[in-house]
């Protein structure tokens, strides 16, 4: 009697232990793949030097192969903004690849100039600046720039009636 609760009583500690064992081990299998889900589209593009500005507001998901680089981004619908006197168009799904200061074969994001829309094929970023290529010309911008996420619709002027507006704050206060 007193030989079978004992035996009993370490059974239970056996299992007792297993499932601690399974559940830390689970534990630690859920936290590793909820770290790697809590990488935003804007914190990778970070991750490889790149402003978090280069991606507008809102989006949804994105796949990236970290082994190769190539990832697709998808956005809630075609975004339109400007920014200074560029036109930018982004489609629901933007794809390329993504090295250290490279983004090349990039499809989705186009630029109007003139009359046309052009498809920026590369963004790279040397120092302090980023160079936009559409395979026939380019342009660079300073990397500052992309400092704020352009929101679709308004670009990066809603931003800039918030900031106009609190800086007017202490002026009409003082008037
Ligand atoms: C990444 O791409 C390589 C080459 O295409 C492929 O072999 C590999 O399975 C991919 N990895 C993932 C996680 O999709
Ligand atoms: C996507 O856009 C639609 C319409 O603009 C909006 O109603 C919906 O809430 C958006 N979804 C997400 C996840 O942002």
């Amino acid at each position: 009697m007193v030989l079978s609760s004992r035996f009993f009583f370490s059974l239970r500690r056996v299992l007792l232990s297993t499932s601690v064992l399974l559940c830390l081990s689970l534990l630690c299998f859920s936290s590793l793949t909820a770290a790697d889900d809590e990488l935003t589209a804007y914190e990778v593009l970070e991750s490889y030097d790149f402003p978090v500005g280069l991606l507008p507001k809102g989006v949804l998901s994105y796949d990236l192969n970290t082994s190769t680089g190539k990832f697709s981004v998808y956005l809630n619908g075609t975004c339109t903004f400007s920014i200074g006197s560029y036109n930018l168009k982004y489609k629901s799904t933007i794809t390329g690849y993504i090295a250290k200061d490279k983004l090349s074969k990039l499809k989705g994001i186009s630029v109007k100039v003139l009359f046309f829309w052009l498809s920026i094929v590369t963004v790279t970023r040397s120092d302090d600046e980023l160079e936009f290529s559409v395979g026939i010309a380019s342009v660079d911008f300073p990397v500052t720039n992309f400092d704020v996420c352009p929101e679709c619709g308004c670009g990066l002027d809603c931003v800039n009636k918030k900031v106009q507006r609190i800086r007017r704050g202490p002026f009409a206060f003082s008037s």
